[in-house]
């Protein structure tokens, strides 16, 4: 397992992008799936911070350096799953509606696409509208989708293997 040191990006306007999960507010990132996602509106707690933990990569955007004494929030969360050779899959990507519009998701998706591990990895993502903030960073829409297939999501299914499990 590829073990990826914590990381910390700061931005001279305040704004921080870490990798520490400890620092994740898992009620925010909750708050905002659970209510205000399109892609698993209803998401239950658990199912949550399941995916936070088993997933390779969290980061953070805090308003505040959640490492120093002070005050900070978390305004904003993107996951990676991957095996950093060959494929991952960037996910749960938001931003508070009040922090939006300031280039921070362009900021978090730079940095993603960084990583030294992840550089040339196929990187796959599902997005109902924002195809050109992830276009500016290589992305493009699959070349045979014809040859590609997915089985759907169904959370009610997930959580009866999690509720099994405690
Ligand atoms: C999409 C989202 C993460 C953008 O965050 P942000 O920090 O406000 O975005 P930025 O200020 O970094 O700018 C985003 C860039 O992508 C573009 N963009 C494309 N689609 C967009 C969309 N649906 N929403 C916002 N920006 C979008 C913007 O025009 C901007 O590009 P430009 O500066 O070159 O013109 C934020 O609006 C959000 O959390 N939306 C709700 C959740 C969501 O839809 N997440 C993405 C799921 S795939």
């Amino acid at each position: 397992m590829l073990t990826d040191p914590t990381q910390i990006w700061t931005r001279p306007d305040g704004y921080v992008i870490t990798t520490d999960k400890a620092h994740l507010e898992i009620e925010t990132v909750y708050q905002f799936l659970h209510h205000d996602s399109y892609w698993v509106k209803g998401i239950s707690r658990v199912l949550v911070e399941k995916s936070v933990e088993n997933s390779s990569l969290c980061y953070g955007i805090y308003q505040g350096n959640p490492t120093e004494e002070g005050e900070y929030k978390q305004v904003g969360f993107a996951r990676v799953v991957t095996d950093f050779v060959r494929y991952a899959w960037l996910g749960d990507v938001f931003v508070l509606p009040d922090h939006r519009g300031k280039g921070l998701s362009k900021w978090l998706m730079g940095i993603i696409v960084e990583h030294p591990y992840l550089k040339g990895v196929s990187f796959h993502l599902g997005t109902q509208d924002a195809h050109t903030l992830y276009q500016q960073f290589g992305f493009q829409p699959l070349a045979n989708p014809e040859n590609r297939l997915a089985r759907p999501l169904d959370l009610s299914v997930v959580s009866k293997a999690y509720e099994n499990k405690k």
